[in-house]
């Protein structure tokens, strides 16, 4: 028996990364997994792992109520929702376009927003009556500041705070609505940081190691295991919180630990 069996999910960005780890995970647990995802690549990685996939622009509001409304007409009901799709920028505030905040801002935070309106707009109205969980992919930089984050950090942080919004409003209605906020994760997000360097996997390697824990996390086993256990029943209790999944990386300052 899966522990998500029965239920109907959607998880955006599901094309890639932490997105289709999730996905990975959620069919394994038993779901109906629709990806959605603006990469249409996202088409073939639905098909190996046994999902559906639906093109979306998660800044669309009439996407999102056609995603919501084909979901609902072909399954019934949605259950859970992943607003996991998201963008990586980095650049000191002085010099941040605000064309660059705007775009960061569209996909992190409003395309969360609009997902976090139509899911419980949904939930609401589901067969059995209101029941559901929206998870929210935010990160550790949308806890604390980051070099570079003007864009990105204030968006993930909106996230958390938008997150908590939408659990205390559904709460009594038993829709419950919690925040991700992943460490470092290799997925291609980090590329760009990456490729940057001179040796791009020993740069890799070497944050793995800065790292308490001393390696990256990753996409199924941490945060798709995370998300499953936040989309399943095992966690009607929880609402509102922000579940961590750093390998430490938050929970202290940085040393010169002598790993050998
Ligand atoms: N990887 C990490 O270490 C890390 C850490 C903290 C937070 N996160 C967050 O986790 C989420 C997933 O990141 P990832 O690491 O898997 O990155 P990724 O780049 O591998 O995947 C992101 C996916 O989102 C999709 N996407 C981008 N814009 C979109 C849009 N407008 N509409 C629909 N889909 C869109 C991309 O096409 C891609 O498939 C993001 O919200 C990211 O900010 C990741």
């Amino acid at each position: 028996m899966g522990r998500l069996d029965n239920k109907i999910a959607i998880i955006t960005g599901g094309a890639s990364g932490l997105g289709l780890g999730t996905a990975t995970r959620f069919v394994e647990e038993g779901a109906t997994t629709i990806i959605t995802d603006v990469n249409s690549s996202g088409s073939e990685a639905a098909e190996q792992i046994g999902a559906r996939f639906l093109a979306q622009d998660v800044r669309d509001e009439s996407m999102w109520e056609s995603i919501i409304g084909s979901v609902v007409a072909t399954h019934g009901r949605l259950d859970i929702l992943v607003n996991n799709a998201g963008i990586f920028t980095s650049c000191p505030i002085d010099q941040t376009p605000l064309e660059e905040w705007q775009r960061v801002m569209a996909v992190n935070l409003t395309g969360v927003f609009l997902g976090c309106k139509h899911g419980i707009r949904q939930m609401k109205t589901n067969p059995e009556g209101p029941s559901g969980s929206i998870i929210n992919l935010s990160s550790v930089v949308g806890l604390r500041g980051q070099m570079g984050g003007a864009s990105y950090s204030a968006s993930k942080g909106g996230v958390k705070l938008l997150t908590k919004t939408v659990a205390l409003e559904n709460a009594p209605l038993g829709i419950r609505c919690n925040s991700i906020h992943p460490g470092v994760i290799d997925t291609p997000i980090m590329d760009p940081i990456f490729s940057a360097a001179e040796d791009p996997a020993a740069a890799k390697t070497a944050v793995g190691e800065s790292l308490p824990i001393g390696y990256m996390g990753d996409p199924a086993r941490d945060i798709g295991n995370m998300a499953v256990y936040l989309g399943s029943d095992e966690s009607v209790y929880i609402t509102g919180a922000e579940m961590v999944v750093d390998g430490g990386m938050t929970i202290g300052l940085p040393s010169s630990r002598d790993r050998s």
